[in-house]
């Protein structure tokens, strides 16, 4: 098992859920953050603190979120660890909720 960031997550990057990870296994990309999932310890805290629900456990993901388990172990191997909490995007709240989202990853270009 592990946890999943999902589409929530995707131009909000808020951050919050970097703090509470005892094993610092997010990694920051452009328009999203993600989880290592050789490295996540399955220990739930981030979840709680995620404004936009975005992370998940990936037993709990819906048939269209399947895509947001490879992504974030392909993502992890490429961009780096994220240690704190740095600066949210300035137009995050107007992000929150949108639907379809995951057309704004320009990493998958
Ligand atoms: Fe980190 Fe625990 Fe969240 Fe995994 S479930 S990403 S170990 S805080
Ligand atoms: Fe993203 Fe939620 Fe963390 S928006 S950066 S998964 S707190």
């Amino acid at each position: 098992m592990t946890y999943v960031v999902t589409e929530g997550c995707i131009k909000c990057k808020y951050q919050d859920c970097v703090i509470v990870c005892p094993v610092m296994c997010f990694h920051e990309a452009p328009e999203i953050v993600v989880i290592d999932p050789d490295v996540c310890v399955d220990c739930d805290l981030c979840v709680e603190y995620c404004p936009t629900k975005a992370i998940k456990r990936d037993e709990d993901l819906a048939p269209h979120e399947q895509i947001f388990l490879g992504l974030n172990r392909e993502l992890s191997r490429l961009w780096p660890v994220i240690e704190n909490k740095g600066v949210v995007p300035s137009d995050a709240d107007a992000w929150a909720g949108v639907p379809d989202k995951i057309k704004y990853l320009t990493q998958l270009e």
